[in-house]
């Protein structure tokens, strides 16, 4: 098997073991990322719900989150699992708008976004799925 697809099936399987961690009493839905630095380190993180619902963090912000509080700045890639909770997750989990926001502050239009339908890799880049980004750029 290529590296780089290799690279891609245990980052999966690590946002998979995240994915067990989630906190979803509301939804049901859960779902693990784990974020690929460019160092090669590698920051999980699960769904974490709240009562007070838009207090919500999803997995993908919980990684990021925790990979810049350990000053990390440069990333390659993250792997996103999700469906329902106790299931195997059967259909592509894509990142929300406000979690594309955030990847757009720290990662560049190549920026690869790897996702499943419980058979397949799905690969998208981040230009792919925020066209026209507004990011710091636009700020300077
Ligand atoms: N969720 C994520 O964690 N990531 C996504 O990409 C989509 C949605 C979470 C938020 C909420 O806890 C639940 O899934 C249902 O929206």
């Amino acid at each position: 098997m290529e590296q780089r697809e290799a690279l891609r099936l245990a980052l999966l399987e690590r946002a998979k073991e995240a994915r067990k961690h989630s906190y979803c009493p509301y939804s049901g839905f859960a779902v693990g990322a784990a974020l690929l630095c460019a160092d090669g380190t590698v920051y999980a993180g699960c769904n974490i719900e709240n009562a007070g619902f838009t207090a919500t963090c999803c997995a993908e912000r919980t990684a990021f989150f925790r990979a810049v509080n350990d000053g990390k700045r440069d990333f390659k890639a993250i792997a996103i699992v999700g469906g329902k909770a106790g299931q195997e997750p059967a259909e592509l989990c894509a990142p929300c708008g406000v979690c594309r926001q955030v990847m757009a502050e720290f990662c560049g239009g190549d920026f690869e976004i790897v996702m499943t339908d419980g058979k397949a890799l799905h690969i998208s880049t981040l230009e792919e799925l925020l066209p026209l980004a507004f990011g710091p750029g636009n700020l300077q």
